[in-house]
């Protein structure tokens, strides 16, 4: 497969540009940063002429897997008397919009039997006290990957929800609730940048070729124990 990659050069993006190299398959990575993917274009998914280059150079797609995403510890920390219009605005900026420049650059690029993937996140789909514009910008992805699958078919439009995998965002947290987040899961534990690689994966790949407008939730059991901590609660 040729696949393009966003946030190629974070915890869950590196993790798949590995996979698929492994695999043989060839990988364009787009990222604000250099990637290990065969071909990096350095934009940001807010650059339109940048996405517009890389499209116009890199031929034709098997699948894309927008992985960026804002991701600010002061953003995730702060509590609803702090939050302001802006912070919901700047997240989904990054998260939402810039997911919709990525289709709209590589949109030419795609063959019918592509596949697109997105990321969601447990907290989009039932909530949570922490991160609420991140909440609320990954349950518009839901909405964007639902209305893209009508729009593009028969190319696959699907979104990954993950729970808690462990990247650099379990650096802003403490100790202990690092334990907390794997204590709302039922496995016990985050799950591994590998482990969320392999489920975008098979959306990319065709082995999912009858699935698309779908939310697979990869969380360890996370929305079956609950996101809701009373004795957490952010006013
Ligand atoms: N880890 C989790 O527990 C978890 C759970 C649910 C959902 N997710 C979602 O999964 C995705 C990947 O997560 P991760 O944990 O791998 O995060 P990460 O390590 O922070 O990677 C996200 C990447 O997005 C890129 N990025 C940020 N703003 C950008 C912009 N304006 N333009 C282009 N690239 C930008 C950054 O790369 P550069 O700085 O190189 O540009 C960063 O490496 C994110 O959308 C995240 O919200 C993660």
């Amino acid at each position: 497969m040729k696949i393009l990659v966003t946030g190629a050069n974070g915890g869950i993006g590196s993790a798949l540009v590995q996979l698929a190299k492994s695999r043989g398959d060839y990988v364009v990575g787009v990222s604000r940063t250099p990637s290990t993917a065969h071909v990096t274009y350095q934009c940001d998914v807010l650059e339109v002429s940048c996405l517009s280059r890389a499209a116009a150079e890199v031929g034709q797609l098997d699948g894309i897997a927008a992985l960026h995403g804002h991701g600010d510890a002061a953003l995730w920390n702060k509590g609803l008397e702090e939050l302001t219009a802006d912070d919901f605005v700047e997240v989904y900026k990054v998260d939402v919009a810039g997911a919709f420049n990525v289709v709209k650059a590589f949109r030419k690029n795609l063959k019918p039997t592509s596949s697109l993937v997105f990321v969601s996140s447990t907290p989009g789909l039932v909530g949570d006290v922490y991160g609420l514009p991140y909440a609320a910008a990954k349950g518009a992805i839901v909405a964007l990957v639902k209305s893209l699958a009508k729009i593009l078919a028969p190319v696959r439009v699907n979104a990954v929800a993950f729970g808690p995998i462990e990247t650099r965002w379990t650096q802003w947290i403490a100790a202990e609730e690092v334990e907390e987040f794997k204590s709302r899961t039922l496995l016990r534990r985050m799950g591994t940048p590998a482990e969320a690689a392999e489920a975008i994966y098979w959306l990319l790949s065709p082995a999912s070729s009858y699935v698309t407008g779908q939310v697979i939730v990869v969380d360890g059991g996370e929305t079956l124990v609950g996101l809701y901590r009373p004795t957490r609660s952010r006013t």
